[in-house]
């Protein structure tokens, strides 16, 4: 009963599902699978993390305008992971965040949707912009 109803909010978690609930329709039959898939790579941890985090951000393309370190046209992602370190509910807030961009928290410049990018990703990343706060070296 009780790992049933974690493994529940933890897909959840991972879908946004909650918010969302025709997505949540078609993604049930997969739900757990991929759930349980992004909780492996989760834990596959800190080592693998950073150079996972970073290649998904350059293969769907947020180098284009965001650096670990640097300002570009957006945010650098460290100072993202500053700005909400410790916050509950921040992976959930940037994982939304990142598939609907938006605009007037850093600056003039709007950010675009990023419909390439999905739930699952949208999440990878934003764990991933989190844990840079702690990650001095990554650049
Ligand atoms: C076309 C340029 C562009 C691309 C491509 C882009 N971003 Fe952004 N991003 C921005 C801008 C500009 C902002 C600041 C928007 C604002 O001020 O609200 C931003 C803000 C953000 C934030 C902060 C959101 C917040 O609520 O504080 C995150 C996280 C982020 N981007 C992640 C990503 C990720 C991950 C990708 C790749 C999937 C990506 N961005 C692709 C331009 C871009």
């Amino acid at each position: 009963m009780q790992a049933a109803a974690a493994r529940t909010s933890a897909v959840a978690r991972v879908f946004g599902a909650h918010r969302a609930g025709a997505v949540r329709v078609a993604w049930r039959p997969l739900a757990v699978g991929a759930a349980l898939a992004w909780m492996a790579v989760a834990h596959a941890a800190s080592a693998t993390a950073q150079s996972t985090g970073l290649d998904l951000a350059k293969s769907v393309n947020c180098l284009a305008c965001h650096q670990v370190r640097d300002r570009r046209v957006g945010p650098p992602f460290a100072a993202v992971a500053q700005r909400f370190a410790g916050q509950p509910g921040a992976a959930d807030y940037l994982a939304q965040s990142i598939r609907n961009g938006g605009k007037g928290r850093w600056g003039a410049v709007p950010m675009p949707a990023q419909p390439q990018v999905s739930a699952q990703q949208a999440h990878e990343l934003a764990e991933w912009i989190l844990s840079l706060a702690k990650q001095p070296q990554v650049r």
